[in-house]
């Protein structure tokens, strides 16, 4: 009989006699399926376990902080954190073209990961978590997941680690099935997924420190503003981006020259088509009166009422 307390004594079992006493290594991005990856192997071998989380800088407020007190701190998960976003910025500087912005971001995050992970020592095994909807899409399971998410050909052939996938047999719900099992909080089983690029494809155009840190502080106001009006679970993804203009504005007594807001709430099932959410427009007016009040330089909010097609759910 199939349950999922079955699946992971299963598991466990096969991915202790593939281990034995080596050592894996996990790229955990902080989204579901990396962390549940991360959650299962941790039962089956512990401390052989080291998880890598590489800060590109592009990350949503508190995100880093976040994802290493629960995984450090509550699970006790070995974790290196590797804070890279000067790394980052600096490649990104001057770069505006959407594709191009993505190709550096998922570039960078290769090179680093070899970089960081070849410093580590006695590392044999790749853990990650690959679907079976990823290994049905691409053919293969090689790397799969890491790729897709950072756009990118693949990891290097001379990193000799073999793979484990042990959510390959696996979707979506199941995986989060799997995780309210092993003990990660609901609020972490049912993630909004989050581009691996993060807030690199947020900003608009060129990528600057004071550009993404309006981007975080309207995102913190949005996810608050859904939150306490109880629409953040039937939202399939919702976030504010930051186009790159400006338009005029008055407050008190003078003209103001500031960023426009745009905000962003699709329903969805599975991010192919989606639908603009049918926020209540006293809740869309919290947003708007909350984001120009709290976030500096912002002077205008805007709702996207497009559906996917002919929109995409990100602006970039
Ligand atoms: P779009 O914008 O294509 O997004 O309608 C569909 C879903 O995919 C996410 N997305 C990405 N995820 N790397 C990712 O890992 C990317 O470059 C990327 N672009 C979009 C998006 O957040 C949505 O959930």
């Amino acid at each position: 009989e199939w349950t999922m307390e079955n699946f992971i004594d299963l598991e466990v079992e096969k991915i202790r006699a593939n281990v034995g006493d080596r050592r894996v290594l996990c790229a955990l991005s902080g989204g579901v399926d990396s962390s549940v990856t991360a959650m299962l192997v941790h039962r089956a071998i512990g401390d052989q376990l080291t998880c890598m989380f590489i800060d590109h800088g592009l990350l949503r407020k508190n995100e880093g902080t976040r994802v290493m007190e629960m995984f450090e701190g509550k699970f006790d998960i070995d974790v290196v954190k590797i804070d890279a976003a000067e790394r980052f910025l600096t490649k990104l500087k001057g770069v505006s073209d959407p594709e191009q912005k993505r190709k550096i971001i998922g570039n960078e995050f290769i090179y680093i990961f070899e970089e960081e992970s070849s410093k580590l020592e006695n590392m044999d095994f790749l853990a990650q978590g690959t679907l079976y909807t990823d290994v049905i899409e691409s053919g293969t399971a090689t790397a799969q997941t890491i790729k897709s998410h950072h756009n990118v050909g693949g990891l290097p052939e001379d990193m000799k680690l073999d793979l484990i996938e042990p959510l390959n047999t696996l979707f979506k719900d199941e995986v989060r099935e799997l995780g309210t099992e092993l003990g990660l909080p609901e609020n972490f089983v049912w993630r909004q997924p989050f581009p691996g690029p993060g807030l690199g494809i947020r900003v608009l155009g060129e990528i600057t420190e004071e550009k993404l840190a309006i981007v975080r502080e309207s995102d913190v106001v949005l996810h608050d503003v859904l939150e306490k009006a109880g629409l953040d679970k039937e939202i399939w993804q919702f976030f504010t981006a930051l186009p790159d203009m400006r338009s005029v504005g008055v407050m008190g007594d003078n003209r103001t020259y500031d960023y426009t807001v745009g905000v962003r709430a699709v329903t969805s099932t599975d991010g192919m088509t989606s639908d603009w959410a049918r926020i209540p427009h006293d809740v869309l007016e919290k947003i708007s009166t909350r984001i120009v009040n709290e976030v500096p330089q912002v002077n205008r909010v805007v709702y996207d009422i497009t559906s996917k097609p002919p929109s995409t759910i990100e602006w970039e």
